[in-house]
């Protein structure tokens, strides 16, 4: 489908969903790509991706590649996946070790630390120092890694106000991968945030998601329970004495993140089927009595941090109709498998909450691509968050011509 995106733009109503090209078209999965992917903090993987000095992870994004080392230091580096002799791509997407990053082309050989430290044949006059790779801004939001690939990042110190005081007692620093799940699904990135950003669609698609959530809490959801809000007046107080800070903040100032301590249904002290605890407490918590701490950033990420795990959420969008989705699981460090945690009660509740969003998220990308299809009114009571993501969404795109 080719579109021009002025015309289109010209057609959106505010309160409704985006017009069709907005989700299918080409020219507006490119614009997407350097107007909101390339120029916003994206949410990469956690430290513990890359858990031990010469552990390398690669992600690509559009047209660029983000290489992840831990140096000899043990620093989280994040450079360009460019080599800077003719420009080879360095290393293949996914994870691994070395002691050093080896261009496949001609060898150009770097430290994990960026620096060029061999370029056979480039003669006396090479300037070893100028040839280092290009870094890429990185972020640390209590073990949670963001890159921007632009040269002017947006300001991130926000999130770390808002977020880390709540992320600390969780100490992600000290967990480890425990499952992935990789996902494709056919459908625009915009619609699996969206699917995300409202709990309308949960009571009747999501049963295990249901056992231990309410199905308020969500930013923009303006539904009153008596129920929920005692809950939340009891818990918090409880959550203030045991030091966890709880206080939501939700895409406040335009921001493009959210991060809320949720109450869990009486009887559930995690996002399990039966309640109980699946996994050994995480980090330095005083108790399993914590919720469910929710972050969501904007464009790319969503995670869950429990008493005992957690599930972070990445997209990348990999075509107009096409978004692969990688979760991850994450336990303490030193948790073992089969003694602590089995990965089937791990993954029951979120794994398949995740999978009925993506079928959804299908249906929903089809019905879009239909010549049926016209932009829908949103809830003004529960779909609340999708009016500010389309927002935060429109406002990267501003300045287009
Ligand atoms: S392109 Fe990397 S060594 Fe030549
Ligand atoms: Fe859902």
């Amino acid at each position: 489908m080719t579109t021009d995106t002025r015309d289109v733009a010209a057609d959106r109503r505010t309160g409704y969903t985006l017009p069709q090209a907005y989700y299918v078209a080409d020219e507006f999965f490119q614009r997407d790509l350097e107007r909101v992917f390339a120029t916003n903090w994206l949410f990469v993987g956690s430290s513990s991706e890359v858990p031990r000095p010469g552990d390398v992870a690669a992600w690509s994004m559009g047209r660029d590649s983000v290489l992840l080392t831990r140096d000899d230091e043990g620093v989280v580096r994040a450079h360009h996946n460019v080599c800077r002799h003719r420009g080879c791509r360095l290393w293949p997407e996914g994870s691994g070790s070395a002691r050093v990053v080896v261009c496949p082309y001609h060898q150009w050989t770097y430290g994990l630390d960026g620096a060029l430290r061999a370029a056979p044949h480039m003669g006396p006059d090479a300037d070893r120092h100028e040839l280092s790779l290009r870094p890429v801004h990185l972020r640390n939001l209590g073990g949670l890694l963001f890159v921007c690939f632009s040269d002017a990042a947006p300001p991130f110190d926000p999130a770390v106000d808002a977020v880390e005081p709540q992320l600390r007692l969780h100490d992600l620093e000290q967990a480890r991968v425990a499952a992935r799940q990789h996902y494709t699904v056919a459908a625009n990135w915009k619609i699996l945030v969206e699917n995300n950003r409202e709990c309308y669609h949960c009571r009747v698609n999501h049963p295990e998601f249901c056992l231990s959530n309410y199905d308020f809490g969500i930013a923009g959801d303006s539904r009153t329970n008596r129920q929920y809000e005692a809950a939340v007046a009891d818990h918090h107080r409880r959550w203030v004495e045991q030091g966890l800070a709880p206080q939501e903040v939700s895409f406040a100032d335009d921001g493009w993140f959210r991060v809320a301590r949720l109450p869990l249904r009486d009887g559930f002290v995690t996002e399990s089927l039966s309640g109980s605890l699946i996994a050994p407490l995480l980090g330095r918590l005083p108790s399993s009595d914590v919720g469910s701490l929710r972050l969501v950033t904007l464009p790319n990420s969503w995670t869950h941090v429990d008493a005992d795990y957690a599930a972070t959420t990445r997209l990348t969008p990999v075509g107009p109709e096409r978004t692969d989705v990688d979760i991850t699981f994450l336990v303490r460090a030193d948790a073992v498998e089969g003694r602590d945690y089995t990965v089937a009660e791990l993954t029951a509740v979120l794994g398949a909450t995740s999978e009925q969003d993506w079928e959804l998220c299908e249906l929903n990308a089809a019905g879009i691509r239909s010549r049926g299809y016209l932009p829908g009114p949103l809830s003004p009571v529960t779909e609340g968050s999708v009016s500010t993501f389309h927002d935060w969404y429109l406002r990267c795109l501003e300045g287009d011509s």
